[in-house]
C-alpha cells in the first residue's frame, strides 16, 4: 500500500515537473522580441527580392537550362552574401530538397515545414506562413515559399527533357520536382545567436 502511494506521488511529481517545463518552453517560444521578428522577415524578403530577378533574367536571356546553371551558382552566393552582410545565417530548406548539401532541413525546420503544409491546407495564405521562435540560444525565423507558375518549369510535374537533363547533371539526388501550383516548395530559414 505504502509502495503504491509512493509511486503515485512520484508519478504526480514527474507530471507536474513536465508541465512546468512545457509551460516554461512555451512562454519562451512565443515571446521573441518584435525587432528580431522584423529583421528575420526583412532578411527573408531580401533573399527573395534578390534571387527572383536574377532567376527571371536568366530565364529570359538563356532559357531554363541556362537558369538552372545560374541558380546553382547564384542562389548559394546570395545566401552567403546575405549571411555576411546581416551577420545572420541565411538558408533555404525543403522537405523535398534539390540541393542535398544545403537544403535538407534540420529537425526544427522539418517540423516547421510540416506545420506550414498543415496550415496551408487549413486555409492560411502562403504569405502569412511564417514562424518565429527562440530555440535554445538562437532566434530562428522561417518564411514559406509557394511554387508559382514560373517555378513549375523546374519544380513541376511536367518538366521538359532538356531541363530534366540539366537537373540530373547538377542534382543527381533531386527530390524537388512534381509540385503543383500553389504547393509549398520550401522556405527561407534564418537564424541568429542570442546574446
Ligand atoms: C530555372 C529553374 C528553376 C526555376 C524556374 C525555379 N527554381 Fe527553385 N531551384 C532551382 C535550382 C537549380 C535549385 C537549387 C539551387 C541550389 O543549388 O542552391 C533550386 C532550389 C530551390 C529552393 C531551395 C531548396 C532546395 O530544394 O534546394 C527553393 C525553396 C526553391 N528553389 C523555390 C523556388 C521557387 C519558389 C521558384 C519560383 C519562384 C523556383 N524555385 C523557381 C531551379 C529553379
Amino acid at each position: 500500500m505504502q509502495k503504491i502511494l509512493f509511486s503515485r506521488a512520484v508519478g504526480a511529481i514527474t507530471v507536474s515537473a513536465g508541465l512546468l517545463m512545457l509551460s516554461a518552453c512555451q512562454s519562451r517560444h512565443n515571446d521573441p522580441a518584435p525587432e528580431l521578428v522584423a529583421k528575420g522577415q526583412a532578411i527573408s524578403e531580401q533573399f527573395v527580392a534578390t534571387l527572383q530577378p536574377t532567376l527571371q533574367a536568366a530565364m529570359q536571356t538563356g532559357g531554363p537550362v541556362n537558369a538552372i546553371q545560374v541558380c546553382a551558382v547564384e542562389a548559394p552566393r546570395i545566401a552567403a552574401d546575405l549571411s555576411a552582410s546581416s551577420g545572420w545565417t541565411v538558408n533555404r530548406v525543403s522537405l523535398r530538397a534539390r540541393n542535398q548539401r544545403s537544403a535538407v532541413p534540420d529537425s526544427w525546420e522539418a517540423e516547421v515545414l510540416a506545420d506550414f503544409d498543415r496550415r496551408q491546407l487549413a486555409g492560411e495564405p502562403v504569405g502569412q506562413l511564417n514562424t518565429a521562435e527562440i530555440v535554445g540560444d538562437e532566434f530562428r525565423y522561417m518564411q514559406a515559399q509557394a511554387a508559382g507558375a514560373l517555378c513549375l518549369t523546374c519544380h513541376g510535374a511536367d518538366i521538359s527533357a532538356d531541363v530534366q537533363a540539366a537537373l540530373d547533371q547538377h542534382y543527381p539526388q533531386d527530390m524537388a520536382t512534381g509540385y503543383l501550383a500553389g504547393q509549398i516548395r520550401g522556405a527561407i530559414s534564418v537564424r541568429t545567436a542570442l546574446d
